[in-house]
């Protein structure tokens, strides 16, 4: 067996064996195979495809790489969630207090984020204190004791996908099917939960454009929960727009501590019961809509914040005290209805502020950020705000804002954000 046998095999569009897959994976990660071979056999694989067996094979290898959580000392079923990624995606930070309100266990390893902005834990980090580094003991501890922990993930988990996806990243291999179905579950396979509920993106804001990509995607990924005895439920979602009002980190918490004060946009809130809905009813074995009453309940009662203080405390940062910059007020030249916002274009002036980061060194300014004043749908008049950008010193031209909008006379047809629930 060797490398340019294998990258050929899959150039000429053939299947791999495991050992194939092995070979290449494991070599790559023990530095027998250079970066360009292996930018070589990912480019057959995104150009050439795998089948079913492959993508198992390959999520197999990876989750093998490194350490498995052993989450079975956590008392109860333990729901996972994940999302593959989008502009003002703030979803887990209101979702897993809130989870954890209802008594389900929420115990969430995420990630920082390459890109727009900052990931989860980037966004948690915004709050002055915030601890996310923790041995595997003391994440099971919190979780008994307090029903919620959200950690960084340890350098342990998956090792190959780490390595693979870093490479991805800047060899134009991000969007295949198998890769991303593979890289996904391999991480939350090795994770530990029993259920995983996934938010999957679909727009110009997303890594999946279509519909159909979306589709294809959410049912590679439950077929590869299948085998591992995981249940995984699909939620395919509109992001041709950002969610919510804010992109950026700070900016993002602050949003989401108000949505769990009850202030939230509505977008978010309808996201957030979904997604809920679905971890709720698997956990306790209940009807969804008994799940989205109990959720919606404790959004309304303030239990969802308390856990959210809760977290907080625990993991030592201060509430009162979140990293937001000043902010200059754009308005709009014109009255009209607003009938698109682009995602990507907003996420684009997010990362020239400094909100994400292009590569795994650089450093995130949790301060900056852009807050729409407006949603699709809405009719402003001349003058009236727009947006606000948070920034410190960045370099963003007013055109380049005003270009993110279109306007229109007529209302126009709004989208719908639960696209389809793939279960
Ligand atoms: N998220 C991941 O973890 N991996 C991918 O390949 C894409 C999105």
């Amino acid at each position: 067996m060797n490398s340019i046998e294998i990258i050929t095999k899959k150039k000429n569009k053939q299947k791999l064996s495991k050992e194939e897959i092995a070979y290449m994976v494991n070599g790559y990660l023990s530095e027998k195979i250079p970066d360009y071979q292996m930018s070589a056999f990912l480019m057959a694989i995104v150009c050439n495809g795998m089948d079913k067996q492959e993508t198992i094979d390959l999520t197999d290898i990876m989750i093998a790489s490194g350490e498995i959580i052993d989450l079975s000392k956590v008392q109860g079923k333990v729901v996972d969630k994940h999302s593959t990624g989008g502009i003002g995606d703030k979803t887990t930070l209101v979702l897993a207090p809130l989870v954890a309100s209802t008594g389900v266990k929420v115990a969430k390893m995420s990630g920082r984020g390459l890109g727009v902005t900052g990931g989860t834990i980037d966004k948690l980090e915004s709050i002055s204190g915030f601890q996310v580094e923790t041995t595997k003991e003391q994440f099971i501890e919190q979780v008994n004791q307090i029903g919620v922990a959200i950690m960084s993930q340890t350098g342990n988990i998956t090792p190959a996908d780490k390595k693979i996806y870093a490479l991805r990243d800047v060899t134009g291999t991000t969007e295949s099917i198998p890769l991303i179905a593979s890289s996904i579950m391999s991480k939350k396979i090795a994770s530990g939960a029993d259920a995983i509920v996934i938010d999957v993106k679909v727009g110009n804001g997303a890594l999946m454009k279509t519909i159909e990509d979306a589709r294809s995607l959410a049912h590679t990924m439950i077929e590869i929960g299948a085998h591992y005895q995981k249940i995984v439920k699909c939620v395919l979602t509109n992001m041709n727009v950002p969610l919510g009002y804010a992109v950026g980190n700070g900016i993002e918490m602050i949003e989401s501590i108000e949505m769990l004060k009850g202030n939230g946009p509505e977008d978010l809130k309808e996201l957030v019961l979904t997604l809920g809905s679905l971890m709720v009813s698997i956990a306790k074995d209940c009807t969804k809509e008994e799940a989205y009453q109990e959720l919606k309940r404790n959004l309304n009662n303030g239990k969802g914040y308390e856990k959210l203080k809760e977290l907080i405390v625990y993991q030592k940062g201060d509430i009162d005290q979140i990293e937001v910059d000043h902010f200059v007020s754009i308005k709009t030249p014109k009255e009209g209805f607003i009938t698109c916002i682009d995602a990507y274009k907003i996420g684009e002036i997010a990362k020239k502020l400094g909100a994400g980061r292009m590569t795994k060194e650089d450093t995130i300014d949790y301060g900056v950020g852009v807050s729409l004043s407006v949603k699709v749908g809405d009719f402003v008049l001349e003058n009236e705000e727009l947006m606000r950008i948070y920034y410190d010193g960045g370099d963003i031209s007013i055109q380049e804002v005003l270009d993110c909008f279109t306007f229109s006379q007529d209302v126009g047809e709004l989208e719908p954000l639960i696209m389809e629930i793939i279960e």
